[in-house]
């Protein structure tokens, strides 16, 4: 590919989203430049307004200084056309959760970006292959699964399908270290290895709440105080997003058809309901609009160590 790993590259990031906006962050965090396409104005602009919250508060807790914030938000452009995505050595795919949107958009940018672009995928479990299927070259087709909140979790997965190529491999690992952040190897198995882990778990949690073994506040503290966690289960979906894991779940089940992986039918209640965790205002627990107010109103849950500590 002709790349110099340690060089800065310009990376395209795709949807403006939490997951991509917390990418363009890191990535621009760490040097590169970032191409950021949000097809839905609005979402555009609110997703260049969370960058800017973002770096003002590292800046303001002396994580970053005035100049290098401000540089950080200089690297990151909006793109108002697909088209400019053509100028990125690595585009990341982090759009809503659905295989056929997420093919027609690898379909388009086969033909937008150059043979030798890296197309990934940040992707909690669709599987890469049927992605890599929609592009001339699958070869240079992976995943890149990245964690919430992007700019605080180390971990990415890289995840490598039937024909991703050792190259792009090699690439992605050294890219995924550049931004400060480890790499892991996973196969192209819905959930990878910390959905897979993680998402039985998490239902049990909803699954126990729903049996009303216990309230949601001693659920979470059993894990937050007992274990450790930072979060926790009830707590981590809400911050997750219900919807989010509602899909990860559809994907688990269909790929292992396995119960620990059924979404169990509270969580499909509440996403009919609207309640879809923090970002809505209201799922486990409810939330205040400002990030860092609580608004439950039975003071449920507001020890930070209980729960993580925002907005619940
Ligand atoms: N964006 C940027 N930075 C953030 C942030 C955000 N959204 N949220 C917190 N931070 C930063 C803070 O600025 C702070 O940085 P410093 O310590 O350097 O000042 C640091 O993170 C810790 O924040 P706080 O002290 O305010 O809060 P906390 O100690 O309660 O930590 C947390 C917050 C990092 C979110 C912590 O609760 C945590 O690690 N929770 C678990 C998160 C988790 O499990 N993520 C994985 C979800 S699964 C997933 O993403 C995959 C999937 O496919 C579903």
């Amino acid at each position: 590919m002709g790349r110099s790993e340690s060089e800065p590259i310009a990376v395209g990031v795709l949807g403006g989203g939490f997951m991509g906006g917390g990418i363009a962050e890191a990535v621009a965090r760490a040097g590169h430049s970032v191409l950021l396409y949000e097809p839905v104005a609005d979402a555009r602009a609110a997703s260049a307004q969370r960058l800017r919250k973002s770096v003002g508060r590292a800046v303001s807790s002396g994580k970053l200084a005035y100049g290098q914030g401000e540089a950080l938000i200089g690297r990151v452009s909006y793109l108002e056309s697909a088209e400019d995505l053509a100028e990125a050595a690595l585009v990341i795919e982090a759009i809503v959760e659905d295989l056929e949107v997420k093919v027609d958009w690898f379909r388009r940018l086969d033909r937008i970006v150059p043979e030798s672009t890296l197309l990934a995928s940040n992707t909690s479990s669709i599987p890469i292959a049927g992605l890599a299927s929609a592009v001339s070259c699958p070869g240079r087709v992976l995943g890149l699964h990245f964690f919430s909140p992007v700019p605080v979790m180390r971990l990415v997965e890289v995840v490598k399908a039937l024909d991703t190529s050792p190259e792009t491999l090699r690439f992605a690992g050294e890219f995924v270290e550049s931004l400060g952040k480890q790499p892991i190897a996973t196969k192209d198995r819905s959930g990878f290895i910390v959905n897979m882990l993680l998402v039985p778990y998490l239902m049990a949690a909803v699954r126990m709440f729903e049996d009303e073994f216990a309230t949601r506040e001693d659920i979470d503290k059993g894990m937050a105080l007992g274990c450790g966690h930072p979060m926790g289960p009830l707590t981590l979906c809400d911050f997750i997003g219900l919807d989010v894991l509602y899909a990860v779940c559809q994907s688990l089940y269909e790929e292992f058809k396995q119960t620990e992986y059924a979404p169990p039918p509270l969580l499909k209640r509440m996403l009919a309901a609207g309640r879809l965790g923090r970002k809505s205002g209201r799922g486990f627990y409810e939330y205040a609009a400002e990030r860092g107010a609580t608004a439950s109103p039975d003071g449920a849950a507001r020890s930070r160590a209980t729960t993580g500590g925002r907005g619940v």
